[in-house]
């Protein structure tokens, strides 16, 4: 009798466990999927859905739409509502992001996304995604999904944002931060940690950094034009090369962060009698109704509004920089770039500020 009541619950968590169905099925396959695998109960209807094959790319703080259609094959009138389910696809094996769902006239939106996504319906069988004030995490693999009854498909667009990659070292020096160091020292400069794809496309553009950072999904790498004897080596190829997946809590690096063109702000060198200390920069950048710059945004403005300067200046981590997008002589490598000093004393009076001013 024992062994009966061992041997049943034992088996009850097969039993329990049978494959959960609530009518929701969720594809991780790519667009395209095997036709003839989804006709069923419509009876040789088909539905299919419709998304762009090219990558949108947009900016910080721009309003953007991911659009998606539906329709059946051969052409018919749906008889009910369908179940519209828009998600987005994260990296390193986490659970995807719900960002919205519609049935009907009825909408849902979550976390991050609330306030700020719509169904854009122009027009009939149109169900794009628009997305308001676009944040710097916004970028990646979104889901579109049509649902009727048991019929469902998707479709799949790709948001890119355009910015710029950069090597961050804090004041304490090379090799410092564990991963979550490395996220907050990246949001401490207007800034997140930079996807692979992100930093891949930053080497193509010419960056060339012989420190290992952290990437989004906590692997470190590091991307080198010109293969050299300090930097791995001389015998490989250039390229972005790759210490795999790091323990993120036990080891330390530098960090690549990535951060978008803004609309909604301006840097400049602020023009002022003497040169200044890390305090009364930031003083003077307040009595200009702005703040001292952050790293992020300096690159932002260098990239994408060619900010030009000879002269170094504060910022608002304690280092001091000066962006070039004219290389000349007399002003560092003939490479644009934004040169670095490191992080000087405090209380020296060599340096200007670069302020930001919201707008
Ligand atoms: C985005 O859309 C909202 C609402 O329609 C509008 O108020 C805002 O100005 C738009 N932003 C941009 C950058 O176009």
């Amino acid at each position: 009798m024992d062994l009966l009541l061992l041997v049943l619950l034992f088996l009850l968590p097969w039993v329990s466990g049978l494959p959960f169905y609530n009518g929701f099925y969720y594809s991780n396959s790519p667009r395209g999927r095997d036709p003839g695998q989804d006709e069923g109960p419509f009876n040789g209807v088909k539905l299919v859905v419709e998304t762009p094959e090219d990558t949108l790319f947009s900016h910080q703080g721009a309003n953007v739409t991911l659009p998606c259609w539906y329709h059946y094959e051969p052409d018919l009138v749906p008889q009910r509502p369908v179940r519209i389910k828009w998600w987005k696809l994260l990296d390193n094996g986490a659970p995807e992001q719900d960002v919205l769902v519609a049935i009907g006239r009825r909408r849902r939106s979550f976390g991050d996304y609330r306030g700020r996504v719509h169904l854009r319906q122009v027009e009939e069988r149109e169900v794009s995604l628009e997305i308001r004030d676009l944040r710097l995490e916004d970028y990646g693999r979104y889901r579109c999904e049509v649902i009727d009854g048991l019929e469902d498909e998707s479709g799949l667009v790709e948001l890119e944002l355009r910015g710029v990659v950069f090597p961050y070292q804090p004041p304490q020096g090379r090799y410092q931060l564990n991963f979550h160091e490395a996220q907050q020292a990246c949001e401490g400069q207007d800034a997140v940690v930079a996807s692979f794809e992100q930093l891949f496309r930053a080497w193509e553009e010419g960056l060339d950094w012989c420190n290992a950072g952290w990437l989004q999904d906590a692997s470190v790498q590091y991307p080198i034009m010109l293969a050299r004897g300090a930097c791995g080596g001389l015998g490989l190829a250039p390229g972005v090369r790759s210490y795999g997946p790091r323990h993120r809590h036990l080891h330390r690096y530098d960090v690549f962060c990535f951060t978008a063109a803004a609309l909604k702000g301006r840097v400049y060198y602020l023009e002022h009698p003497e040169k200044l200390t890390l305090l009364e920069a930031k003083e003077a950048c307040r009595e200009d109704g702005a703040q001292v710059a952050k790293v992020g945004q300096l690159f932002a403005a260098w990239k994408f509004h060619g900010l030009d300067r000879c002269d170094a200046g504060w910022l608002a981590d304690g280092s001091a920089r000066y962006p070039v997008a004219h290389p000349r002589p007399n002003c560092g490598p003939l490479t644009p770039g934004v040169r670095s000093f490191g992080f000087p004393d405090p209380r020296s009076r060599k340096y200007g500020v670069y302020c930001f001013h919201p707008r």
